[in-house]
């Protein structure tokens, strides 16, 4: 896969995780993908993974999603909890990273709070917008409400946006929607963490080229 072979580490997924149905057999093989751990089940693959990184650290990384406006799916605050009771910061992981993949902010931000203190960082994805809410909570966990997307941003987050206004305008000539082309931005958040602790010390967002450098 082109993103393994590019140095990255784990890849965290959402409600399109089957889109493409060869994933479910992909997954059972490769346990660097992760599916939403609160999946219905039974449900191909895992949603939690405790990873070794290059220097040696024990990373352990969810995958959870929303419950309003999503795919039917278990309840993700109960999800959570199980997960906090089961894994502890220092203990079975060096740093923990949850995933919270979920269309409405106040979920999101409920969830941050639920883990502060008990995980390194809290990151949204799913709304392919950055939020500028990026910091370290109260007890010292890293969250950002959302983490954009790596994609062309002139757009309807990430489809064409000719086509995607045709669809909104009900227009007939509208075709099934394909992405935007141009050049992409790269979108995310850098957490530096207490390596005592495993609690975050440092936030810093990454914006990186297309349309969202483009704001003067
Ligand atoms: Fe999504």
């Amino acid at each position: 896969m082109i993103f393994f072979k590019a140095g990255t580490d784990v890849i965290t997924s959402g409600n399109h995780i089957w889109d493409e149905k060869e994933t479910m057999e992909f997954i059972t093989k490769e346990k660097r993908l992760l599916r939403p751990q609160n999946l219905i089940q039974p449900s191909p693959g895992e949603g939690f993974g405790i990873f070794q990184s290059k220097n040696n650290k024990k990373v352990a990384v969810i995958n959870l999603m929303g419950n309003v406006f999503m795919k039917k799916c278990d309840d993700v605050f109960q999800a959570a909890k199980k997960f906090i009771e089961e894994v502890k910061l220092k203990k079975d992981a060096d740093f923990i990273v949850v995933d919270m993949h979920g269309e409405i902010t106040s979920e999101k931000m409920a969830i941050g709070h639920l883990f502060d203190g008990k995980v390194t960082a809290v990151v949204g994805t799913h709304t392919h917008v950055p939020t500028s809410d990026y910091k370290i909570m109260d007890k010292g966990t890293a969250y950002q409400t959302d983490l954009g997307m790596c994609g062309d941003y002139n757009s309807v987050i990430g489809m064409n946006k000719d086509n995607s206004l045709k669809k909104f305008l009900k227009d007939n000539s509208a075709r099934r929607h394909f992405p935007a082309t141009g050049e992409a931005t790269i979108s995310g958040l850098i957490v530096t963490a207490d390596d005592t602790t495993g609690l975050a010390q440092k936030v810093q967002p990454i914006i990186m080229g297309g349309s969202l450098q483009r704001r003067s």
